[in-house]
């Protein structure tokens, strides 16, 4: 489905299939060249990350394998808690394994923050971010994030792979939602 399918739900397209394609090939390569002859391990966070785990992946021109965490917030009943569960842990050891982490989006950061932190004291030889989007403005913690798709403002964005109430995520655009529609 394109934004133009659902254009009363959206106010702006932000990102494009096209764009959105354009850029995993860029970072494709320079994750190719960065990572070679290293034992390399994609990790995506499930549910989000789907859409750009399964084409960033196969936008690489060698094999890698891939694991996937679910991770929860919770705690004082919001988000912005920063306090996370694990849903699904990875099935991989990481042990010496150098790992990139493969997200949909860097909001608040929190999430990150936290899996970092998990993943660091699990003893990989490395661990590095791919964030498709993040949005500076809402950053309520720094995130050393080595590869970012694109920066963009601090909206409710839906789409490849974002949703609204397990809504929108098969949106092939990245849009802004309309207000009307969770108002
Ligand atoms: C989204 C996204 C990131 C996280 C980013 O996941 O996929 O994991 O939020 O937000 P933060 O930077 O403020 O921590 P969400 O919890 O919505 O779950 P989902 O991926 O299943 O939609």
């Amino acid at each position: 489905m394109r934004a133009a399918d659902i254009a009363d739900d959206l106010t702006d397209v932000l990102v494009t299939q096209e764009q959105i394609h354009d850029k995993l090939d860029e970072i494709a390569a320079r994750v190719a060249a960065d990572y070679a002859g290293k034992d390399l391990l994609l990790v995506g966070v499930l549910k989000g990350a789907v859409m750009v785990m399964a084409d960033f992946s196969r936008a690489l021109p060698e094999l890698v394998p891939m694991d996937w965490m679910a991770v929860s917030s919770y705690g004082a009943g919001t988000k912005s808690s920063g306090v996370v569960q694990i849903r699904k842990d990875l099935d991989t050891d990481i042990t010496d394994k150098h790992v990139l982490i493969v997200e949909d989006i860097i909001d608040s950061g929190l999430t990150l923050d936290w899996l970092l932190k998990n993943f660091e004291a699990r003893g990989a030889a490395s661990i590095e971010v791919f964030a498709l989007l993040r949005k500076p403005d809402a950053a309520k913690v720094e995130i050393p994030c080595r590869y970012v798709g694109f920066d963009i403002p601090n909206d409710f964005v839906v789409g490849y792979g974002l949703d609204f109430a397990e809504k929108y995520r098969n949106l092939r655009d990245v849009a802004v939602l309309a207000p009307h529609v969770y108002a």
